[in-house]
């Protein structure tokens, strides 16, 4: 089978140098068991390696992008090599004068390929961190950098990560956020011409619906006043293009060790996700990211299909969706139970909150 979006988008360079999908969120929903195969869309690797917090026997890793498995090289070598204070300055979460000299730490063991595509990104590492340099974080940075103080000072934009309760939030949200001129930026910025053009590419809107700009605001609200954003990494990262206390789950000091410790049972298999399935080989759980919606209905019921033709009885498959609706095709109803009671549990603490669908479906037994 092959892969649809490989013919429309352009992969050659960083998309995502980091994972914008919550690590907490995947793990707990796919909850596996210890000893699985799991399978993990890989982006840029931190969602498969939080997945080893589940003391899986392996982790195959698949991506159509090779930028995007370079992107998880590089961790594996940052894990192996370095301490937790290092990893998070390399990857831009904490500032450093010295990320040239842990990028070629990192690099200590790496193959020449891994080696020539970081050395190649090298000022972007030392000026923005690894988890800064993809065309997702340029994107948010020029949001931060050019668009955010035309609409609010440095005050209001820290004051977002103060802890208050619900009611305070909401109030802060309403008065103080929500101004004529975050809803004129928010309704240019989110355009879909805009973030075709800075953020991702046009051709991963074609199954799209409704406005990015409306779907946005939406998703903050429930981001800033739902939930609790003064301990949200992924907004804080937007805000301030590095992170403050709060890390994602492959980041944070207390699994640096487990993680680096299994390693070994990563499995990085570049290509789509389309041709793992068609080896034969079986999973009890998949990290599905948010693939589904960049194929057309008809695609999509076809790569689904042979998902649940490579899972073992009762596997879990967990996916989201930003804005196109995929959930099991109708023609693999009766093949798949969907587990509303956890997706509404993931949705409701999800602090990457731009997604408006998660789905856990398992392979009935
Ligand atoms: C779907 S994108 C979404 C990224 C994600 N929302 C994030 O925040 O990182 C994740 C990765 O999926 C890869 N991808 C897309 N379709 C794929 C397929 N059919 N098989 C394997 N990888 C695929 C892309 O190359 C990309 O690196």
């Amino acid at each position: 089978m092959t892969s649809q979006i490989a013919a429309h988008a352009d992969f050659d360079d960083i998309r995502y140098a980091q994972l914008w999908e919550d690590a907490d969120v995947l793990t707990d929903a796919l909850a596996t068991k210890p000893g699985a195969t799991l399978v993990s869309i890989c982006s840029a690797g931190d969602n498969a390696l939080a997945m080893l917090m589940l003391d899986p026997a392996r982790i195959v890793v698949v991506d159509l992008s090779q930028a995007q498995i370079e992107c998880l090289n590089l961790r594996i070598g940052a894990y192996r090599n370095l301490d937790h204070q290092s990893f998070v300055e390399l990857m831009g979460s904490r500032p450093s004068d010295r990320r040239s000299e842990l990028l070629t730490k990192a690099l200590a063991e790496a193959g020449e390929a891994t080696l020539a595509f970081w050395k190649a990104r090298e000022a972007d590492v030392v000026a923005y961190g690894a988890g800064g340099c993809g065309k997702f974080e340029r994107y948010f940075r020029l949001f931060k950098n050019r668009v955010l103080p035309l609409v609010h000072s440095r005050a209001t934009i820290d004051a977002i990560f103060q802890p208050r309760d619900r009611a305070a939030r909401e109030e802060f949200v309403d008065r103080r956020w929500n101004n004529w001129r975050w809803k004129l930026m928010m309704s240019l910025f989110f355009s879909r011409y805009a973030m075709g053009r800075l953020g991702r590419d046009k051709a991963f809107f074609d199954h799209v619906e409704g406005s990015v700009a409306a779907h946005v605001q939406r998703r903050i609200r429930h981001a800033a006043v739902d939930c609790d954003p003064s301990v949200n990494p992924y907004l804080y990262w937007i805000m301030h293009a590095r992170h403050g206390e709060h890390l994602p789950m492959a980041w944070r000091a207390e699994n640096f060790e487990t993680i680096r410790e299994r390693l070994e049972r990563i499995e990085i298999r570049p290509g789509s996700l389309e041709a793992f399935v068609s080896t034969g080989e079986k999973a009890d759980g998949f990290n599905l990211s948010d693939i589904f919606e960049y194929m057309s209905p008809e695609v999509f019921a076809e790569v689904y299909g042979s998902v649940l033709d490579a899972s073992n009885a009762g596997a879990r498959i967990v996916y989201w969706n930003m804005m196109a609706p995929r959930r099991v095709p109708q023609a693999f109803r009766d093949r798949v139970i969907t587990r509303a009671e956890i997706e509404r549990d993931g949705k409701a603490v999800d602090k990457a909150f731009f997604y408006s669908d998660f789905v856990v479906e398992d392979v009935a037994p």
